[in-house]
């Protein structure tokens, strides 16, 4: 069941700029969504509009059925941790938590009981005294993120909670915040610029470009399939290739591979693990750089324009910098007016 309808939303600031434009969602209970695009593409213009710290300029947005689109954040059973986080650092850790539980009139006893268990279960158990400059980045993401929970909202809004983290970081507070949110089963909205950070937590990804939906579906779904070349080009690595279409065939520079479609300009795109190099006597293309990663390597080649491409190999001994190489896709799609217009058969 849905839980939040977001129904053509636009947002457009003065000044003239169409931050979001007819944007719709539907969430279930307990999914967790991100939301990845560029910068600028209204990720977070979205977000804050969920948790009405920003007015839609036209559509509606619902939770559990009651229309919240006109309501201040207060209002709203939504918590949201913000792309800049404010901690309050003239309050330990204890008050940050406490204080919106304090608005609501909750006895203290109470009160302290709710700030112990979120404490405890963002790992913090035992941090109440401390002054928030006192804790590390992680620690500091940690409480903002407790901030949020402790009022038990039904939605949850992340703006790049971790941006201002080490990979490493990064990596270990993802998996604890999406162990949080499987225990909790509460809805997500998860704003990040990291395709790592959505294809490893998401239920379901949106991309956005431009304020618009470019693609929404699961994570594995939208990388082995994506529908538009941005798309293609923004989730992982990929060549994308500009040519043309001859008789069925695609050609760029002195490469050429088979494509029924009709002829003209297209694009197609092509997993460097799905790009087969062979050595041959009538090479297609040039090695570049080998670079050996241990468990796989990855080999640049040139067309004969100089056009780049990519090659995930098993074993990059084979090949070294100057060779001549033919290349095969094994798997692609092309695209023409930005639509996918054929896909190979995996
Ligand atoms: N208060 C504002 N007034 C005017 N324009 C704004 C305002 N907030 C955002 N914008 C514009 O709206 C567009 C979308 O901004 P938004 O912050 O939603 O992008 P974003 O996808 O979150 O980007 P980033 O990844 O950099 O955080 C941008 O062009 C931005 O300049
Ligand atoms: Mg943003």
């Amino acid at each position: 069941m849905s839980v939040l309808h977001i129904t053509g939303v636009t947002k457009t600031f003065p000044g003239g700029t169409m931050a979001v434009d007819s944007f719709s969602l539907d969430v279930a209970d307990g999914e967790l969504v991100c939301m990845l695009g560029p910068s600028g593409s209204g990720k977070s213009t979205l977000l804050r509009m969920v948790g009405g710290f920003e007015q839609p300029s036209s559509g509606r947005i619902t939770i559990d059925g009651e229309d919240v689109t006109r309501l201040p954040p207060e209002r709203r059973p939504t918590g949201m941790v913000f792309q800049s986080h404010a901690l309050w650092t003239h309050m330990n850790v204890f008050n940050n938590l406490a204080f919106g539980l304090k608005l609501r009139r909750l006895p203290a006893s109470q009160i302290a009981v709710k700030v112990e268990a979120v404490l405890d279960l963002v790992g913090l158990a035992g941090y109440g005294e401390r002054m928030t400059n006192q804790l590390s980045g992680g620690q500091q993401q940690r409480v903002a993120l407790a901030r949020s929970l402790v009022l038990e909202p039904k939605i949850l809004l992340l703006d790049e909670p971790f941006a201002s983290l080490d990979q490493h970081l990064r990596e270990r507070l993802r998996e604890e915040v999406r162990d949080i949110q499987q225990r909790l089963r509460i809805t997500t909205l998860f704003v990040t610029h990291g395709q790592d950070e959505a294809l490893s937590m998401a239920d379901r990804i949106v991309v956005m470009a431009n304020g618009k939906i470019e693609q929404i579906g699961r994570p594995d779904v939208v990388y082995r399939d994506p529908k538009t070349p941005f798309v293609a080009g923004f989730i992982g690595m990929m060549n994308l290739i500009d040519g043309e279409v001859r008789d069925g065939q695609f050609v760029r520079s002195n490469f050429r591979s088979a494509l029924p479609i009709p002829d003209g300009r297209a694009t197609i795109a092509i997993r460097p693990e799905s790009l087969d190099l062979i050595v041959s006597a009538t090479p297609t293309a040039k090695v570049h750089r080998v670079t050996d990663y241990g468990s796989h390597g990855l080999v640049d080649l040139d067309l004969a324009d100089g056009t780049r491409l990519k090659s995930v190999v098993g074993h990059p001994d084979l090949f070294k910098a100057g060779q001549g190489v033919e290349i095969r896709p094994r798997v692609m799609a092309a695209y023409r007016d930005d639509h996918q217009v054929y896909r190979s058969q995996a």
